[in-house]
């Protein structure tokens, strides 16, 4: 008997370590120098430097693409909210993801390309800001030995929950969307971080450090921004919902198989063993317990 269950139990090993191979999050890629933490990346604010002809631009663009809502010095409406004290990195998400301008107010924000130009969107930014105090400006982002091994970690822990370990993005609770991370820059991630657009909080310094920041935008831009490179099994990205169901069938599944196979292996030893008894019956007629104990014993 304890010779047939070490197969089993090897198998058991077997597809638990296979299936950790398969569900375990895509590491396999260190990009340029994972693992080094001696950072030097920068994320520097670059608020101040906005020109007249810049503001001035902003300013013309502003009032044609965006005053109807929130209002000719973004002091707000009833319509759209008040955009001072936001800060140029806010304004500059929401244009260059191309949520804004909104087609009609109460829809919902959605990733689109940017009407604007990388200068004109710039403008934009800088005006709204000069229009109040506050906010975080337009980061610059240094990503020089950054690691994606450290970025892997902040990210699942800050940010898996809603945007999925794959960055495929997912339905929130509250009926709202954490959108994929594809195809998203690296100064957008660093304004998203740290400004929080809508439903996401946001994650000061404090919380996740300059070389924290640069270490997660590596990880989103080079590995999961590009779907074949984010680990795991080639799922589609169908949300952690829907991963973990698969994950549970395979799993749960093949435990079953595993089950009934050893079930099997035991009901004809059993079956075995009743037939040497019937045998001892038949011939002796007598009644002898310890003789089908033997040949059990012989068996193991
Ligand atoms: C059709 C109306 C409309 C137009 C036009 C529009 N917006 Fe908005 N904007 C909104 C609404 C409504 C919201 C709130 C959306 C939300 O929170 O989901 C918003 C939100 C924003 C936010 C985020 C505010 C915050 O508190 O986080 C920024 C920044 C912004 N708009 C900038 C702009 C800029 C810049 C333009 C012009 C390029 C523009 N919007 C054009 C309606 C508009
Ligand atoms: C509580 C859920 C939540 C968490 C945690 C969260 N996000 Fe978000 N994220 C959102 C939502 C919701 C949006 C869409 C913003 C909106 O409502 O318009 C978003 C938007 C973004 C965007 C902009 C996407 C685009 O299309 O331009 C980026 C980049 C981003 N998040 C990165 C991150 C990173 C990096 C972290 C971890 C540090 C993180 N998020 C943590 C919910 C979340």
């Amino acid at each position: 008997m304890r010779r047939r269950l070490l197969v089993p139990a090897g198998l058991v090993v077997l597809a638990v370590a296979l299936g950790v191979l398969a569900f375990a999050p895509g590491r396999q890629h260190p990009g340029p120098g994972a693992g080094t933490s001696l950072a030097s990346a920068v994320l520097a604010d670059t608020t101040s430097s906005s020109t007249s002809a810049q503001l001035a631009l902003g300013k013309t663009l502003f009032d044609q693409t965006c005053s109807s809502c929130h209002g000719p010095d973004a002091q707000g409406s009833a319509l759209a909210p008040n955009l001072h004290r936001l800060g140029a990195a806010t304004v500059d998400l929401w244009v260059s993801s191309g949520w804004m301008p909104l087609a009609n107010p109460t829809s919902q924000p959605i990733r689109k390309p940017s009407m604007f130009n990388r200068q004109q969107t710039i403008a934009i930014a800088q005006y709204v800001a000069s229009l109040g105090t506050g906010g975080p400006g337009i980061p610059t982002v240094d990503l020089k030995d950054a690691s994606v091994s450290e970025g892997f970690s902040i990210f699942a822990l800050n940010c898996a929950p809603c945007h999925t370990v794959t960055g495929a993005g997912d339905a929130l609770s509250n009926g709202l969307t954490a959108p994929p991370l594809r195809g998203i820059s690296t100064v957008q991630v660093a304004e998203a971080v740290r400004s929080g657009p809508g439903n996401m909080p946001r994650f000061a310094a404090g919380t996740i450090s300059k070389k924290q920041l640069a270490d997660l935008i590596v990880y989103v831009t080079r590995d999961i921004a590009h779907p074949d490179n984010s680990g795991g099994l080639g799922l589609g990205g169908v949300g952690p919902v829907a991963e973990g169901f698969i994950g549970l069938f395979v799993g749960v599944g093949a435990c079953v198989l595993i089950g009934f196979w050893i079930g099997d292996r035991t009901e004809r030893d059993a079956g075995e063993g009743g037939h040497d008894g019937e045998g001892g019956h038949d011939g002796e007629g007598g009644n002898h317990p310890e003789e089908e104990e033997a040949v059990e014993i012989a068996h193991a």
